[in-house]
């Protein structure tokens, strides 16, 4: 089954054809990123009316790439939640617009689904059941993925999701947004001891973390220094941040692998390509004989592609949508 696929959530107007859930035809993106960083984060409003500009031409390169045809391909599937609704919507009314046009199905995928997905394309012999660490901009999740749409929650932040704190320390460090990439970068020339940082615990939620006073402590840092005229050594402060973060993470994950007998862990979002957390979840899974499995770095940023893949999953669990379909900002990956 070759699914024609959408995606509009953020600051990425994708589209792919991706065949039996695993098999990619085509996947095209189109980064704004280059406009937001002017505004150090994306802008809405901007996000909404780049999206409706590039989804005519994207969704046509990608049929082009896959030398396909509208009417060859099966099925529309799009991402109509969580994300910026304004963005969510150009994704979601182009898809209805599709469907109607030439008569075919239309799958409704949820973002954080198809984050978790991309790994089904990089992976031919992932299954689930499996423990999955969730970590994008906006959401930070330890997900029991018991079958390809049976999730269930067993850890959230309670404030700032991973990403998120990543872009905001990296803002204050002076990098552009998307800052997480960068602190990682500079991270890897300094020393993860130099300053000391916090490993915040939420109490009575062992799963569950909280980035907002890790970030508000690396801020303060910096604005203390400046303050005081001095200049503090930035690659030092993001490995120590970075550290302070990835050793959350882990903890975490690790802790929920051991209680749930799980011994086969996949990261998925756009925090799954830190070196840091890959590196160590890496040596955890070795010492302990789990499997890892974590999106090649091109797939762990926003894409299509694993919205294809999600999509053949929604459809063989009978999930459809008509022309009523709506975006939604947020909604949770349980269903
Ligand atoms: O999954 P994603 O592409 O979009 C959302 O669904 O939110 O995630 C984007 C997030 C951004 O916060 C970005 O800074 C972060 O992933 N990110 C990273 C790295 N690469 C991307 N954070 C830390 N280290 C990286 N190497
Ligand atoms: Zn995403």
């Amino acid at each position: 089954m070759r699914i024609l696929a959408i995606e509009s959530s953020c600051d990425e107007t994708a589209a792919a054809v991706v065949e039996d859930g695993r098999n990619v035809l085509s996947s095209v993106v189109a980064s704004q990123v280059e406009e937001h960083k002017l505004y150090g984060g994306v802008v809405p409003e901007i996000a909404s009316r780049r999206h409706a500009e590039a989804i005519v031409g994207v969704v046509q390169e990608a049929l082009d790439q896959a030398r396909l045809t509208l009417g060859e391909v099966d099925a529309v599937a799009v991402t109509h939640a969580p994300g910026l609704i304004g963005a969510l919507l150009v994704g979601v009314n182009f898809a209805k617009g599709l469907s109607m046009a030439a008569g075919l199905p239309l799958i409704p995928v949820h973002h954080l689904r198809s984050h978790i997905a991309a790994n089904y394309l990089a992976h031919p012999e992932l299954k689930p059941p499996f423990l999955c660490l969730v970590v994008s901009g906006g959401h930070s999740h330890i997900v029991e993925v018991a079958d390809y749409t049976k999730m269930r929650i067993i850890g959230r932040t309670r404030d700032d999701a991973a990403g998120e704190a990543f872009d905001k320390a990296a803002r204050a460090m002076g990098m552009p947004y998307p800052g997480g990439i960068h602190l990682d970068r500079i991270a890897e020339e300094g020393g993860d001891s130099a300053f000391a940082f916090p490993r915040p615990r939420v109490d009575g939620a062992e799963y569950d973390f909280s980035f907002s006073g890790l970030k508000t402590a690396v801020i303060n840092q910096i604005h203390n220094a400046s303050q005081k005229g001095v200049e503090l050594p930035v690659a030092d402060l993001a490995a120590s941040f970075r550290k302070a973060v990835v050793d959350c993470l882990v903890q975490n994950f690790q802790k929920a692998a051991e209680d749930f007998h799980c011994t086969t862990l996949v990261t998925a979002g756009g925090v799954s390509a830190n070196s840091l957390l890959r590196s160590r979840l890496e040596a955890l899974c070795g010492e302990k004989s789990w499997k890892l499995y974590m999106p090649p770095k091109e797939l762990c940023g926003d894409n299509a592609a694993m919205v294809g893949a999600q999509g053949f999953y929604e459809w063989k669990a009978g999930n459809r949508a008509g022309l009523n379909l709506n975006a939604c900002a947020t909604m949770s990956i349980e269903g």
